[in-house]
């Protein structure tokens, strides 16, 4: 009846990992999503929008009060200007924004660079373009950029490269040395450049996120892209936005006026209100979630798992290797279903996961209690 354009895609592993933790009613640390709810400041500026009948289209690019706070943000945050008009685009989720960036540069025969593990969303994008992933490992334990490696695979044909930091699912960020690499890279092959940053706000130990937007030289060829959902611990409102120059924000939007032509009305004049009345709201993030990290690593102190702890994001990888040696995807569904905890593996972020790849990714962004349930199971092992 149809032939498949995406032969080799079935369901998410966030889909089914969640669905079997609700089956067997297990602790659920597997899909990246908080368990408590965002500042309520935010939800009543969403009833209040609602009611005050914010509910037709806004304008396709996104509401503008809206792009002015992120471009006061962005200025706050990063200490550089964007044009709230040229260069921002609200869309409903980062996976629509960077499908469409996906969809705006890649040409069918095109290489695009993607690190493994890597998020999932970003090959099917590529594919549908009529493009190919060519799938690179971040180095083992640390999950770092291999640049030389990068430099040897840059062919003729290459005409993107997405990078992830803070890093899905390992945890680990890039420094203002690799984004210089990446610059002189893509200066001198003409490369594009997608970076995802949607967890910039999730970085810990003192850290600092370093972004695209700061380099010059890669913020002429980059679309960044964010999620609201992740600062504001609104994962369900699936809104985000796009920050690129202008040729590239043109192009962008004339995909995104075809696959959804706007994001949600009411939630992008709430996030404004709440941007607006609570600028250094995002700063708080770092120690929120540091502190839920340092939790969950302290409890499991005395248990078998070897644990390195996660530079960013609301993800840790807890390493099995003294436990067992089988395999990530195995275990995961076992103590699922016998324990009552719910991970995700990550081998199935890669092409070809590394002959001994035995590490799971737990999602900290749970109440305190639930951190310190999940440890006490992981401590039993
Ligand atoms: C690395 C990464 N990029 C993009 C997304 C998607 O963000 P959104 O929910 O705004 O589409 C996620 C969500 O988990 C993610 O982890």
């Amino acid at each position: 009846m149809i032939e498949s354009k995406l032969p080799r895609v079935g369901t998410t592993i966030f889909t089914r990992m969640s669905a079997l933790a609700t089956q067997c009613d297990a602790l659920n640390l597997s899909q990246g999503f908080p368990d408590f709810d965002a500042p309520t400041a935010l939800l009543e500026a969403m009833a209040r929008h609602v009611m005050a009948g914010h509910n037709q289209y806004a304008p396709m690019p996104g509401v503008l009060a809206l792009r002015d706070q992120l471009a006061a943000q962005v200025a706050l945050y990063r200490g550089v200007t964007c044009d709230p008009e040229t260069e921002i685009t609200v869309v409903p989720g980062a996976t629509e924004g960077i499908f469409c960036a996906v969809m705006a540069c890649v040409h069918p025969g095109d290489e695009v660079l993607v690190f493994d593990p890597c998020y999932d969303s970003y090959e099917p994008a590529i594919e549908l373009a009529g493009g190919r992933a060519v799938h690179l490992p971040l180095t083992e334990h640390s999950f770092a950029i291999d640049w030389e490696r990068v430099a040897s695979c840059i062919t003729a044909r290459t005409r993107l490269i997405i990078i992830n930091s803070p890093h899905n699912p390992s945890g680990s960020t890039l420094s203002s040395e690799d984004l210089l690499q990446l610059r002189d890279l893509a200066e001198t092959h003409n490369l594009l450049i997608i970076s995802d940053e949607v967890y910039e706000h999730l970085v810990f130990d003192g850290q600092q996120h370093h972004s695209v937007l700061q380099v010059p030289g890669l913020r002429e060829r980059s679309f960044a892209l964010y999620s609201f959902g992740k600062t504001f611990s609104v994962t369900g409102w699936k809104t985000g936005y796009c920050i690129a120059p202008p040729a590239l924000t043109a192009e962008l939007r004339k995909v995104h006026q075809f696959v959804a032509f706007v994001a949600v009305t009411p939630i992008q004049h709430a996030l404004a209100d709440f941007m607006r009345d609570e600028p250094g709201y995002p700063a708080t993030l770092g120690s929120f979630y540091q502190r839920k990290r340092d939790i969950f690593c302290e409890a499991l102190a005395d248990s078998r798992f070897a644990i390195s702890p996660s530079a960013g994001t609301y993800f840790q990888l807890l390493d099995y290797c003294a436990i067992t040696t089988e395999s990530d995807t195995v275990l995961c569904e076992r103590w699922t279903k016998d324990l009552g905890i719910a991970s995700i593996p990550i081998s199935v972020f890669y092409q070809s996961p590394p002959e001994q790849e035995y590490h799971l990714r737990f999602c900290f962004a749970k109440s305190d209690e639930v951190l310190l349930r999940a440890a006490e199971i992981l401590c039993g092992i």
